[in-house]
């Protein structure tokens, strides 16, 4: 049986703030957000979004795309380290804003930026587990990521949300059946209970995912090795290669890392680019990555969302022309979990294609640096919608203990 992703749906918060201005408040070159990081704008949450209100939306948007009655969903789950609640997670407060019915199984995951792969690997063995009524998970990646105004970890902010529908008629990518993971306990960036913004080592992390791709991607190449020639690079069978996308330069850093491990174990290659590494995983890059990056660089870090929203934009601006071809994605999660996995991007694949990516950026409203910091000051506390606010749900706030969703329509009513 082929499982997959039948189907991709993207939200993103209505505002965005462009580096150049951020750059100038603080002081810096804006070239150095926006080449040295690879960051054009990013994605900033009012506070009448949280993390419940993205990741629904998301999924209102696929649902409806893909034409599916909410109750067929057999499995929800939601993947986000910007979790509401201690003990509620945000999946079931989603499962009700969608309509979803009882007979399902949903639950939150949180591994960092790694929860979405885990959420979509669980989703995927559950329906190859088969069983007596047709399984369709709906998977859904959703975050606000938070640093400390000023601080480095600032232009790699962002939010966001991918949903994904999950089953065996898989029209955006057929899933491989094997994997490369590596994990490891390492303290590069993590949030303890109690602080919105994330605690980072940053060029620790940069690290981390460095030693956690070449870790899961020899694990996948080790398996794969058998199916290649002697002297085959493994990149050399992949259109594209998609990377977890904190900011966009960390792609390029990864590649140059993943095409030197690939590279090595394939002796001819490696002796036609020793020399000029640098040169050769470039011109690699640009092929096979920087396709990738186009929604990245305008959204910034959207943690568990990232390699998905990376997937969907790929698949919305080249759609048939990839039919056929395989990808290669790569998943980290900081603390750490990393897997290398492949898929193939069926032919027929241009009737899915649209994963609303283009909309959203075109609806977002650009804010200055002023209104991004009250935003951020104000925290996602609900409230009323700011003008050009797009999202189909909003957060009113929190009221004797208790988190109070609507409907954007019946708040406009
Ligand atoms: P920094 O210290 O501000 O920046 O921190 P830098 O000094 O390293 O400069 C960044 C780049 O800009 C460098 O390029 C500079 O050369 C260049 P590189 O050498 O690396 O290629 N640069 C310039 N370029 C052009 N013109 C100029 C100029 N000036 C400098 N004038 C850092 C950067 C990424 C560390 C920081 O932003 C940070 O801490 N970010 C958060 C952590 C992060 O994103 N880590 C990524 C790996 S971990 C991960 O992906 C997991 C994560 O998503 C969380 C999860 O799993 O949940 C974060």
């Amino acid at each position: 049986m082929s499982v997959g992703i039948e189907r991709l749906a993207v939200y993103v918060p209505s505002y965005a703030l462009p580096m150049a201005d951020l750059a100038a408040a603080r002081g810096v070159a804006p070239e150095k957000y926006v080449q040295g990081l690879g960051v054009e704008q990013m994605a900033i949450a009012p506070p009448c979004e949280d993390v419940v209100t993205l990741a629904a939306t998301a999924g209102a948007r696929l649902l409806r795309a893909a034409r599916i009655d909410p109750r067929s969903i057999g499995m929800l789950l939601v993947a986000t380290e910007t979790g509401v609640d201690h003990a509620k997670p945000v999946s079931i407060f989603v499962h009700e804003l969608l309509g979803i019915g009882p007979r399902c199984r949903v639950y939150e995951l949180k591994h960092a930026c790694y929860a979405g792969t885990a959420a979509l690997m669980t989703a995927a063995d559950w329906v190859r587990a088969g069983g007596i009524r047709t399984r369709r998970a709906l998977v859904i990646a959703a975050d606000i990521a938070r640093y400390e105004l000023g601080s480095a970890g600032e232009p790699t902010q962002g939010a966001g949300a991918v949903a994904m529908l999950v089953g065996s008629e898989p029209q955006a990518l057929v899933l491989g059946e094997e994997s490369g993971t590596h994990a490891g306990n390492v303290y590069d960036f993590w949030r303890p209970l109690g602080r919105r913004e994330a605690i980072v080592d940053g060029k620790y992390s940069v690290d981390c995912y460095l030693d956690a791709l070449t870790g899961a991607f020899g694990a996948f190449r080790s398996l794969e090795r058998p199916a290649l020639e002697p002297d085959e690079a493994l990149t050399d069978r992949l259109a594209r290669l998609l990377y977890h996308t904190p900011f966009p330069k960390m792609a390029m850093k990864a590649h140059r890392r993943l095409v030197e491990v690939d590279w090595r174990a394939a002796r001819e290659r490696w002796a036609a680019v020793e020399g000029r590494l640098d040169e050769a995983a470039a011109a690699s890059y640009r092929d096979l990555v920087a396709p990738s990056l186009v929604a990245a660089s305008r959204i910034g870090n959207t943690y568990t969302a990232s390699l998905y929203l990376c997937l969907a934009s790929l698949i919305e601006a080249e759609n048939r022309a990839l039919g056929g071809r395989r990808l290669g994605l790569f998943s980290y999660g900081s603390g750490c979990c990393a897997e290398f996995f492949t898929g193939i991007v069926p032919s027929g694949v241009a009737t899915v294609s649209d994963a609303g990516v283009a909309t959203a950026l075109r609806q977002r409203t650009l804010v200055d640096v002023e209104q991004y910091e009250r935003f951020v000051r104000a925290g996602d506390v609900g409230g009323d919608t700011p003008a050009g606010f797009t999202g189909d749900f909003v957060f009113r706030g929190v009221r004797q203990d208790r988190r109070e969703y609507q409907h954007a329509e019946a708040l406009a009513a």
